[in-house]
Parts: structure tokens; C-alpha cells; sequence
């Protein structure tokens, strides 16, 4: 990708979504693994295959490329405008960090006024067994990869952003209330976001326990330093999938992550309903 042109790129993007979607969204939401039942909540809704905009990366593998929903989310005070992302692509699929960013980039071009990255992860933090739902406070990159890699393009972000407020701490207020609201418990944790695709060994999981990680997951970061870049301020959610790794006996398998993924769904999608609008406004 050539980061000269990316500016354009997204202007390329962002008109073909307004161009079939009416009305602009309010917010954004990028929905994690086994986490997307979320759109179907969304009322008027248009879906755009990633395979249908240009530079959007999608999975190959079919049914799980992936679309982009826009619709209304009722709400009390009338219903919000949402964009989500029903997907996302991995670094570990081969795709460079600047090109996972991109759907979160397309995200922040249509002038949300806030981004929702929400992933399922392992629990660092012995306390988070699974099912447990988590405000990601901070993160730490240890991918070895930035999604600002190579040349800036002055006109979409400067060149050093300030990651000191990385998950904007009023949005992290507005996901406690909505949580409150929903009666759902909702946790604070340091999210630890790796390469993967293998999980951590026992003495990884130790390691990042001692850098102060609660959450450890393969997704998120690129997408946060991207829409910080951009200015746009971030929430970001966490579903407790399994234990990491030495925290159980049980070996974990993508399986597991994907059951209990979809079990914690419903507290999840009562947050995102009660938090968007109030995101939104
Ligand atoms: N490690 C990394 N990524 C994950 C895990 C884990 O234990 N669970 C779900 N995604």
C-alpha cells in the first residue's frame, strides 16, 4: 500500500458507501470473532461486501469475508445512524498492519464521531474467567508491527500521533453506564495484542502478566493506532473467551473461543445497544 495515496483512497471508498447508504453514521463499531449477531439489530440496514470496496481487505475463505452494515439502531430519543464492520482480517493471515487498518480507517473517513473495537481475547488476569466482559483502559502493541508504517500522508494524520489517551476515558465512562444500564458486569483491563497465529506459551502468558497485561488477543491494535491517527476517539470491549495459556490445564482450541464467544453475545449486544447512542450524541 502506498501511504502517498491513501488519502484518495479513502475518499474513494467513503463516496461509494455514502453513495449506496444514505444518511452518515454517527458511530462506528468493529465487531470481533463470533461477535457479529450485533448487526442484525440494526433497522434499514444496507450490507456491502468487503469484496466490493476497492482496497478493503477480505478473507479469502468463504463466509467469512466480511461486510460492512449501515442502518438505524433504535434508541430512546429516536434511533442513531451505526456503521459496522461484521469482520475483520488478521495480521496472521499474511495482511500488513496498514492493511488490517483499513476497514477502521474507512470506519473514521465517514466522519463517525467515535470508534468501538471489540474483540474476543484470553484472560490474562486470573480473575477474568470466561464470559467475562472487560473496558480495554490501555493496550500494548507487541505485534512487532504499526499500522503507521512507511510514509505519512499528512492530510489523513500526522506523522507522531499521541497514543497517551489511546481508549478516550469518557467513552470508557459511557461503556460503564451503558453496562450499569444493561446489567451486565463490566471489567477495566490492559489489553495485549500479539501476532499470533499460535497461542502463547505458559511462560508468554507469564511474561505479559509481569508488563501488566490483562487481555491477550491477535486483533484491536492496529485499528485503535489508526483511527488515533486520524483523530478519532476510541472505546474499545473485550470478550473473556478461555484462560491463557498456563492459567488451566485445558489445551485451547479456536473452537472454544468461538462457543464461548457466542455465548457471551447476548451481554454483549445489550452493551453496544445501550452504549451507541450514547456515543453517537
Ligand atoms: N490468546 C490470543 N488470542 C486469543 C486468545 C488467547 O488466549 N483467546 C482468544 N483470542
Amino acid at each position: 500500500m502506498s501511504p502517498r495515496q491513501l488519502s484518495a483512497r479513502l475518499a474513494e471508498v467513503t463516496a461509494l458507501i455514502r453513495s449506496r447508504t444514505g444518511a452518515p453514521p454517527q458511530v462506528a463499531a468493529i465487531l470481533g470473532s463470533g461477535l457479529g449477531g450485533f448487526a442484525g439489530r440494526l433497522e434499514r440496514a444496507v450490507s456491502i461486501p468487503y469484496a466490493e470496496l476497492p482496497g478493503f481487505p477480505a478473507s479469502g475463505v468463504a463466509g467469512h469475508a466480511g461486510r460492512l452494515v449501515l442502518g438505524d439502531l433504535a434508541a430512546t430519543g429516536g434511533p442513531v445512524r451505526v456503521v459496522l464492520m461484521q469482520g475483520r482480517v488478521h495480521g496472521y493471515e499474511g495482511w500488513s498492519a496498514a492493511e488490517v487498518a483499513f476497514g477502521a480507517r474507512v470506519l473514521c473517513s465517514l466522519g463517525v464521531k467515535a470508534l468501538l473495537v471489540t474483540n474476543a481475547c484470553g484472560g490474562v488476569n486470573p480473575d477474568f474467567g470466561p464470559g467475562t466482559l472487560v473496558r480495554i483502559t490501555d493496550h500494548l502493541n507487541l505485534t512487532g508491527q504499526n499500522a503507521l508504517t512507511g510514509e505519512n500522508d499528512d492530510a489523513v494524520g500526522p506523522r507522531f500521533p499521541d497514543m497517551g489517551a489511546a481508549y478516550d476515558p469518557e467513552l470508557g465512562q459511557l461503556l460503564e453506564a451503558a453496562a450499569a444500564e444493561a446489567g451486565v458486569p463490566l471489567r477495566r483491563g490492559i489489553y495485549a495484542g500479539v501476532s499470533g497465529p499460535s497461542y502463547e506459551t505458559p511462560a508468554e502468558i507469564r511474561m505479559l502478566r509481569a508488563m501488566g497485561a490483562d487481555l491477550v488477543g491477535m486483533s484491536t491494535v492496529h485499528d485503535v493506532t489508526a483511527a488515533r491517527h486520524q483523530g478519532v476517539p476510541v472505546a474499545g470491549l473485550s470478550v473473556v473467551t478461555n484462560p491463557a495459556a498456563g492459567l488451566t490445564r485445558t489445551a485451547l482450541t479456536h473452537d472454544d473461543v468461538q462457543r464461548v464467544a457466542a455465548r457471551a453475545a447476548a451481554s454483549l449486544e445489550a452493551v453496544l445497544a445501550a452504549f451507541l447512542p450514547r456515543a453517537a450524541r
